[in-house]
């Protein structure tokens, strides 16, 4: 495992040890973890209007852009895929009852996918001439991966959570800190 994976995780295991707050009015049960996926997806979209601005900006401010949009995703993507991983899709497992079988397979599948999309838009970056064209049309790829996983996560894995389980159950679960 590379430092930077132990970083994230690390990471990943102090926003666990957080208990995650409500959008008013929305009594579901996971609707701790809705505001904190609302919350990101604000940030998605702000990330979104900054890449369709790369065309016409400065040599220098494409290059802040291009850092900006790679910082948050490492910074924020992947620790929030982090600690689903270890919180949040476990529980998702357990209630769809399947014997043993990771109902969420595809999806940790697909945060590997991300990972590897957000790798390379830091490479891309990174460079010392950046294209920032296919930089945009990357970033334009991974944004939307991200906004479908999100979905697949909000109508698939959450409906099953509020199905079964109390509000007090789902934030017992989501806010424990992970077993060492
Ligand atoms: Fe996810
Ligand atoms: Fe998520």
């Amino acid at each position: 495992m590379r430092t930077y994976d132990v970083k994230i995780l690390l990471v990943a295991a102090m926003v666990a040890a957080v208990a995650l707050p409500a959008v008013a009015g929305d009594d579901r049960p996971t609707a701790g973890f809705r505001a904190e996926h609302a919350g990101i997806k604000e940030h998605l979209r702000h990330l979104d209007s900054k890449v369709g601005a790369l065309a016409g900006a400065t040599g220098a401010e494409r290059r802040k852009t291009m850092v900006f949009v790679v910082k948050f995703l490492t910074e924020h993507i992947l620790t929030h895929a982090a600690w689903e991983e270890a919180h949040l899709y476990p529980v998702v497992d357990e209630r769809a009852g399947r014997q043993g079988e990771a109902f969420t397979a595809s999806m940790r599948y697909e945060h590997g996918i991300i990972g590897r999309a957000i790798e390379g838009l830091s490479s891309q970056a990174g460079a010392a001439r950046p294209d920032t064209k296919a930089f945009a049309r990357a970033a334009d790829r991974t944004l939307g991966i991200i906004g479908a996983h999100f979905e697949k996560e909000e109508e698939v894995f959450l409906p099953l959570l509020d199905r079964s389980m109390t509000r007090a159950e789902v934030d017992a679960v989501l806010s424990a800190a992970p077993a060492h």
